[in-house]
């Protein structure tokens, strides 16, 4: 089945990247938040991105504004009644994100596949109580968006192969490339990408180096492009400090245990580039 009408429910950093590269590969997308000033400021950040490839000459001024016919924004889920697929960007919490799905199950017609952004959480039990587990999928981007190429694709135990396939082929459609992933906490990227932060971050707190001397030694020492407390502002420390406490919980092995920096950091509300500090300082910039 092919799609044209792309719905995104959350318009944070994940959920605004995943509809600008919907709109820029000629989609329909339909982006609702719970505010209209969340909707804004991710409009207001595509339009950035998109001024800058037209300086660069990589798009036209058309080409900006035909991205922009293509988003339609609102604060009712209703309008996400005649989408082929809505793709779920809320905040990483299990609990809402079961609500947000049996909310969307009661407006989307029984075609429409939802899928979930989740860091890690498991598709089965957001599935289990959607009212549509056979249509529940997980589709994990990566951040930023409109620059990682990957996007991970998780079945859930009740996910049905024709799902999947419609997800493939929307990775596809966006220009992205598809990895299917068997469902296990963290899937394959973060399982392995976050440790490694949360370690990082446990040096950092051990005084090892400072933060920006840990960056340097991961740039030069193992080719990375982004050294890791940097990457964990990029991402968010409170998005990684829920993610690591889950697979503590789920794994029950101590090599998961969060370190006690990034607790600090959330403790504080130093969230890092979106917050305008964490590992660094993004005040000034
Ligand atoms: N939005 C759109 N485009 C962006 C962007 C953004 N936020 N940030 C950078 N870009 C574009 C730039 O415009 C530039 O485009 P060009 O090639 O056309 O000129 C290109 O990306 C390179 O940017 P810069 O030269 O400014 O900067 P860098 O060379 O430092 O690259 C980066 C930026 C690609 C983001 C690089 O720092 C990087 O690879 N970082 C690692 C990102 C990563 O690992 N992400 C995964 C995080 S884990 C995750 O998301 C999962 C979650 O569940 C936790």
């Amino acid at each position: 089945m092919a799609i044209n009408k792309l719905g995104v429910l959350g318009a944070g950093t994940m959920g605004a990247g995943i509809a600008q590269v919907g709109a820029q590969s000629g989609l329909q997308v339909v982006l609702i938040d719970l505010e209209q000033a969340f909707l804004d400021r991710a409009i207001k950040g595509m339009i950035k991105n998109w001024d800058r490839d037209v300086s660069k000459g990589k798009i036209t001024e058309r080409n900006k504004a035909d991205f922009l016919n293509n988003i339609t924004t609102s604060t009712h889920n209703i309008d996400f009644q005649d989408c082929d697929l809505v793709i779920e960007v809320i905040v990483e919490n299990i609990d809402i994100k079961k609500k947000a799905f049996k909310d969307l199950n009661d407006i989307c017609p029984p075609q429409t596949v939802i899928a979930s952004n989740t860091s890690g959480f498991s598709i089965t039990e957001i599935a289990a109580t959607s009212g549509r587990p056979d249509k529940i999928v997980g589709m994990h981007f990566f951040n930023p968006v409109p620059v990682m190429k990957l996007v991970e694709v998780i079945p859930g135990a009740d996910t049905s192969e024709e799902t999947v396939e419609l997800a493939m082929e929307a990775c596809q459609t966006i220009g992205k490339k598809a990895i299917r992933a068997k469902e296990a906490p963290g899937f394959i990227v973060n399982r392995i990408l976050v440790p490694y932060l949360n370690d990082a971050a446990t040096a950092y707190q051990e005084g090892v180096a400072s933060a920006e001397e840990i960056d340097e030694a991961m740039k030069l020492g193992a080719n990375m492009p982004i050294g890791p407390l940097a990457l964990c502002d990029l991402v968010g420390i409170d998005v990684l400090l829920m993610v690591i406490e889950y697979f503590y919980k789920e794994f029950g092995d101590p090599k998961f245990r969060p370190s006690l920096a990034l607790k600090q950091k959330v403790r504080a509300g130093h969230y890092g580039v979106k917050s305008g500090k964490g590992f660094y300082d993004y005040s000034k910039k």
